[in-house]
């Protein structure tokens, strides 16, 4: 019997077409529609293979449905979705689509960065809406970004990619991280800093830290009061490393100016959600590394990891290296 995968979102039919050639192949059919977990857990109990994406929680609970599964592709760079240890326990490899999103994921969090400084999306909306007057000095005023202090918390490949961009800008650069990056720092004059220097000293605070144990809520109640007040919190990592309640209330009480996020602790939010009524924050649907190529090409490592794996091969973007140093 050919072995099973299954692929827990609708994708272009082109992407999967060879994957049809030798493998049973089950797709949930909705884009938009996350797969409802009983589902997944009905469905996951003959998968060799299962594709998945950002939104669905990949449990111990799930996993232990799996009997015959041997690989998660997760179609992303962050695998905060999945209990890895719980999947490498098993002997399940999970892999993830690092790098082809790099460049993509920094220009977006360069876009929200400048839209939220600038009040790009408040100008559009208030352009559309007829709003419009007359010419006025100091009509939807922002912050210039140019020349400012940017600190990325998180150095990794999409943090060094923001700095590139940031240094186009004039900027000074701040970044913390676990080790410190000596090539950032001469390729972009970047200055390795403590946390709370950073904090304190940006204009602009970037969290591009991946979601961990250490890190959820790492700006909380106590890090939003030590920033600037004029300080811009630019979130396009994961929800939850920034407390949104404290979040909140920081932009409320306007001891920072702004929030430009792309990703938040629950998603989907709605339009009642509290975020969402703060005319200093701009707000996106995760859409980091959204743009066509990006997303065929990540895709297309997912695909590719599945079928090297059931076909006996070794992934090429594993992330529990673990299991392939103890088949050595
Ligand atoms: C990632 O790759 O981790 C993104 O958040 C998904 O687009």
């Amino acid at each position: 019997m050919k072995p099973s995968i299954y692929i827990t979102r609708k994708l272009p039919d082109v992407c999967i077409a060879d994957l049809k050639e030798n493998f049973n192949v089950k797709m949930w059919e909705s884009e938009e529609i996350a797969v409802p977990q009983e589902v997944l857990l009905a469905e996951i109990e003959s998968a060799n293979a299962l594709l998945t994406v950002v939104s669905d929680p990949v449990t111990d609970e799930l996993l232990s449905a799996g009997k015959h599964l041997k690989v998660v592709a997760n179609m992303a760079v962050g695998y905060d979705n999945i209990d890895v240890e719980a999947a490498t326990r098993r002997g399940i490899y999970v892999c993830n689509t690092p790098d082809v999103l790099t460049e993509t994921t920094a220009d977006l969090t360069f876009a929200l960065l400048l839209a939220t400084a600038r009040r790009v999306v408040e100008a559009a909306e208030f352009t559309k809406a007829g709003q419009w007057q007359s010419w006025s000095p100091f009509l939807l005023a922002g912050h210039d970004v140019h020349h400012k202090t940017i600190g990325i918390c998180g150095m990794g490949k999409i943090g060094e990619a923001v700095a590139r961009r940031a240094k186009g800008f004039g900027m000074e650069i701040l970044y913390h991280n676990r080790s410190r990056k000596p090539e950032a720092e001469q390729e972009f004059g970047a200055k390795y800093s403590s946390f709370d220097d950073l904090i304190e000293q940006s204009d602009f605070v970037v969290a591009m830290a991946p979601l961990t144990k250490e890190t959820r809520h790492m700006f909380d109640a106590e890090v939003f009061e030590k920033m600037k007040s004029s300080a811009i919190f630019i979130n396009t990592s994961r929800g939850a490393v920034a407390d949104e309640a404290a979040l909140y209330e920081a932009l409320s009480k306007n001891e920072i100016a702004g929030a430009g996020l792309d990703v938040f602790e629950e998603e989907p939010i709605n339009e009642d959600y509290p975020l969402l009524k703060l005319s200093n924050v701009t707000a996106l649907p995760h859409i980091g590394s959204s743009s066509i190529e990006t997303r065929m090409a990540m895709i297309h490592i997912c695909v590719d990891n599945i079928n090297r794996i059931l076909t006996g091969e070794s992934p090429r973007t594993l992330v529990n290296t673990s299991l392939l140093e103890n088949k050595k």
